[in-house]
């Protein structure tokens, strides 16, 4: 066939694919997934989920399979928003991670107040019942959470599992969650345990001595909280690596880098990397789909800003990947530029211009932000959606946004002024 190929001129077909252009096709096609922590609440939110269905093939429940949230009475099983996680996720034919089934935190008052076999028993029946419903729709499970001390002791964690059950809670646990769903990824998950250090080496002490005993552990979760003063450790792939060397895959379960810019994306680019490198590091999943929305309140530790445009630690990542077409740092560019078309008592109508820079852009995001009591009443060329204020409007272009290198399009709106005459003002063009 090559030889055919070469005899009718054909010198090459490598290379010649379009690069992935979004996070999870790019991941997909180094055979890995790349996933977000997910929040139910924030699904009806347009933007929210566009970002999340285009970009994201793995969604973690952040908080809604967590103890308190399925189970916060005794064997009495609510499952309405990880449902709505799961059948969100699978609609769109994301994956999902499951987070998390025996944790110190987010635990109810009354499995903390259990005797030891009381509690043995609530433990296991939990993994199980939790299990049982989602059999089959998760690819990994976080079955153990950060069960291990902070600082340089290497100790386990005082908890009700710990205290009660010993050493062995984490074992029986795993024993526990294979036998209820078998094909279901078993990983114990922690932070700070990132590169090698008295915590990690505690971990990685305990899956050896699980490998060596016939426990089944699949795999191990590295959290990744970074922050722009301590980033990621300089063995962060060895690290990764030694796990692996024990025979579990490794997961990035919760990334997230604090900072902005070039620094936080030469961060996330490491990050990249190391799992790239390490053959059995499966998958990356950041803490979060928008800086709106992160755990770290006021931070900026995600690839997509407070209105959904890229940042420069998405186009870093993208690359890292090695996709293509991300903006937001790279070299695709816009600007926008603001012009009151109509005018009377009530209200007025307002068209933006969006101009691409000196590249062609395939897709452009900005806002228009209005002065209360001001309101758009319609849109027009665009695909709007708003923050809770219902001040803000981010504009995303209807269909492709492809614009060639310094050509122009236009979206236009209808603002009843309710006693207000003042101009909008215009957040800044991100491009792709
Ligand atoms: O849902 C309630 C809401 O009804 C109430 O009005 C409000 C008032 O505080 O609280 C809301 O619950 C909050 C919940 O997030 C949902 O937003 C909790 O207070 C808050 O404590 C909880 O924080 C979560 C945190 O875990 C709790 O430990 C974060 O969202 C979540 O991102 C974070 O995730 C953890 C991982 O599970 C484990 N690793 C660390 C990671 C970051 O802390």
């Amino acid at each position: 066939m090559a030889g055919l190929l070469a005899a009718a001129g054909v010198t090459t077909l490598a290379g010649t694919a379009r690069a992935a252009g979004t996070l999870g096709a790019a991941a997909a096609e180094k055979g890995r997934y790349f996933g977000a922590a997910v929040a139910a609440n924030h699904l009806g939110e347009a933007a929210y989920a566009t970002t999340l269905d285009t970009e994201f093939n793995s969604a973690t429940p952040e908080n809604e399979m967590k103890w308190d949230a399925v189970e916060s009475t005794r064997n009495s099983f609510t499952f309405g928003a990880a449902d709505q996680i799961v059948g969100h996720a699978q609609g769109k034919g994301m994956k999902v991670r499951g987070h998390t089934l025996v944790w110190h935190s987010q635990l109810p008052g009354w499995v903390s107040g259990l005797g030891a076999s009381d509690l043995r028993a609530a433990m296991n029946n939990h993994i199980t019942q939790v299990m049982l419903h989602y059999k089959g729709k998760i690819h990994s499970w976080d079955v153990v959470n950060e069960a291990f001390q902070d600082g340089g002791s290497g100790a386990r964690r005082s908890s009700p599992f710990q205290d009660k059950l010993g050493n062995g809670f984490i074992e029986e646990a795993f024993r526990t969650a294979r036998a209820a769903d078998p094909a279901a990824k078993l990983c114990y998950n922690d932070y700070n345990t990132d590169g090698a250090n008295a915590k990690s080496n505690a971990v990685y002490a305990m899956v050896k001595d699980f490998k060596a005993r016939g426990v089944p552990i699949d795999c191990v979760g590295f959290q990744s909280h970074f922050n722009s003063a301590s980033p990621v450790p300089g063995d962060y792939r060895a690290n990764l690596q030694r796990f692996a060397d024990l025979g579990v895959d490794v997961q990035i379960t919760e990334l997230d880098i604090e900072g902005s810019g070039s620094s936080q994306a030469a961060s996330y680019t490491t990050v990249v990397n190391a799992c790239l490198d390490v053959s059995r590091c499966t998958g990356i999943t950041v803490w979060g789909v928008t800086d709106k929305y992160s755990w770290r309140s006021g931070g900026t530790p995600l690839l997509f800003d407070g209105n959904y445009a890229k940042k420069p630690a998405y186009t870093a990542v993208l690359t890292a990947l090695g996709g293509s077409g991300g903006g937001g740092g790279g070299g695709a560019t816009c600007t926008v530029s603001y012009t009151r078309t109509d005018d009377w008592n009530t209200g007025y109508n307002g068209r933006v211009t969006v101009t691409a820079g000196s590249a062609a852009v395939s897709g452009w995001t900005t806002t228009v932000t209005m002065t209360s009591p001001q309101k758009i009443s319609a849109t027009w060329n665009g695909t709007p959606s708003w923050d809770s204020s219902g001040n803000v409007m981010t504009m995303r272009p209807n269909g492709n946004g492809n614009l060639a290198a310094g050509a122009s399009t236009s979206f236009g709106f209808t603002v009843t002024k309710n006693g207000s005459s003042a101009a909008p003002t215009l957040g800044t063009c991100t491009a792709s």
